[in-house]
């Protein structure tokens, strides 16, 4: 079985870190992931107005949403908590009300940060927006990391191999959680509510 992870990438910034994390995600991904970005950088600033009449950006980033078995988040901490441009894309994914994308999508986050904390508090914040929208999340591990140039080239390649180990071990413990809640969410599950199915 391969899973459509698409990711989502905090920064808009042409030499952003998280960026390059996202490249060495996906040399290090199991076989069974197959990624794509989902681009946020063409998106219009949310606004109510719009919502029924969406704009191309808008209609393509929903369907790339919805037409992935999981979402990885991978984004910067701006000022404690998350990027504007991430924000919005949640914010604009998340509407109109009753058609939330992002809704039952098995989802990570992971960020790079040069500074000490490697986005504990943005994954903080994350959590809070995603549980909110109904997204499960990958508990453990979790994954904050602290960017040294020195490890990641630009291409994504990592050249410490406890470093790389770790990327390699989270993303396949995403995987095998991807796997986890996509199954129990197969009809006639136990964990399905339809009553139907209940009883
Ligand atoms: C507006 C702004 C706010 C920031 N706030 C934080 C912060 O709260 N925590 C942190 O660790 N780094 C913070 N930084 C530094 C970022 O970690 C650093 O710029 C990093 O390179 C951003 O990721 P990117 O290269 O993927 O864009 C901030 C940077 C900017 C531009």
């Amino acid at each position: 079985m391969t899973y459509r992870i698409g990711y989502l990438i905090g920064s808009l910034a042409s030499d952003s870190i998280n960026r390059v994390l996202s490249k060495a995600l996906v040399k290090l991904a199991p076989d069974d992931l197959e990624m794509f970005e989902i681009p946020i950088r063409d998106l219009p600033i949310y606004n109510r107005d719009d919502e029924y009449s969406p704009g191309p950006a808008v209609t393509a980033f929903k369907q790339a949403v919805e037409s992935a078995d999981g979402l990885l988040f991978i984004s910067p901490e701006y000022n404690r908590s998350i990027p504007g441009a991430l924000k919005n894309a949640i914010d604009i994914g998340s509407r109109p009300w009753g058609q939330n994308s992002f809704a039952r999508k098995p989802t990570g986050i992971i960020g790079a940060s040069a500074g000490a904390i490697g986005t504990a508090v943005m994954q903080s914040s994350m959590r809070s927006v995603l549980s909110f929208l109904d997204a499960p999340q990958l508990n453990a591990p979790e994954a904050y990391i602290h960017f040294d140039p020195e490890v990641f080239a630009a291409d994504g390649t990592v050249s410490n191999e406890s470093t790389a180990q770790f990327l390699a071990h989270y993303m396949s413990e995403y995987s095998a959680f991807v796997a986890r809640v996509l199954s129990s969410a197969l009809p006639g599950h136990m964990g399905d509510s339809d009553p139907e199915v209940m009883h």
